[in-house]
């Protein structure tokens, strides 16, 4: 992969990429490559011409850099009314909430045929904080943690491998015979580490016989923050599917 030099865009020139967005008669595909600029990089600069809209009629109109408050609990109110105002079907299944890293997470042995899942990804420590809130709907604390003791250890990815062979372990027993397993996993950039090395080894080590393993390409396929709010593009780390099957 190339990567595109870091260049100096005139205010003009981006005011002329932005008012063709707000335009919105070409795709943000056709206006990347109408003016080599990268989509991110062209909703940042409409949404900044948004933002100071109102600065052209004088001042008090806001520099457009404070985003408007919300009210969380009407968001999370309109949300509860869209998902409990009509019933939902039926179906066998549960959400657990447990340490996957403790064998007693997984309750039965010889229960599952298929483990779909996407262990975090190296380097990535947030995710308890950034879900709080989702893991209070099924019984989790009301209090944000913000420690890591209760995330695989990352630390290093000897430490890493080995709390991830634990659980590929306990899913394992959990499993009947010829269940199989698929999983996406990642890293961060800053952490430059044999990802695919990583993934394998755990599922070695962890009872899973390793069956087929894709490149699963990056998070700049899909929308990535830091594409909009850094000045660079950063690169992210290429993602790996594996196909595995209980050993
Ligand atoms: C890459 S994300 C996968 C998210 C998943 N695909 C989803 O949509 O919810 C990794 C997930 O592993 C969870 N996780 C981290 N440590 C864990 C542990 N010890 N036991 C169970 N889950 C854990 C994180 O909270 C996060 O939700």
């Amino acid at each position: 992969m190339t990567r595109r030099a870091r260049r100096n865009h005139t205010p003009a020139f981006k005011a002329k990429v932005a008012l063709a967005a707000v335009k919105g008669d070409r795709t943000l595909a056709q206006l990347a490559e109408q003016f080599d600029v990268h989509p991110n990089q062209i909703t940042s600069w409409k949404a900044q011409l948004e933002g100071g809209a109102a600065d052209v009629f004088g001042p008090g109109g806001g520099n457009g850099a404070a985003p408007p408050s919300v009210d969380v609990l009407s968001v999370i109110r309109r949300r509860a009314v869209r998902y409990y105002s009509h019933r939902w079907p039926r179906v066998a299944g549960r959400a657990t909430l447990g340490d996957s890293r403790n064998s007693e997470a997984f309750e039965s042995p010889n229960l599952f045929n298929w483990v779909i899942t996407s262990p975090p990804y190296y380097g990535m420590r947030t995710y308890v904080q950034d879900q709080w809130l989702r893991a209070w709907f099924v019984g989790g604390p009301s209090n944000v943690d913000y420690g890591y003791g209760v995330q695989v250890s990352h630390e290093s990815p000897e430490q890493y491998m080995r709390e991830l062979a634990s659980v590929w372990r306990n899913a394992a027993s959990a499993c009947r015979d010829g269940a199989r397993l698929v999983a996406r996993f990642g890293g961060i950039r800053d952490r430059q580490v044999p990802v695919r090395d990583i993934i394998l080894d755990s599922l070695k080590s962890g009872g899973w016989r390793v069956r087929t393993v894709f490149a699963a390409g990056t998070a700049s396929a899909g929308k990535r923050q830091a594409d909009s709010f850094l000045r660079t593009y950063s690169r992210p780390v290429e993602e790996c599917d594996v196909w595995a099957e209980v050993a």
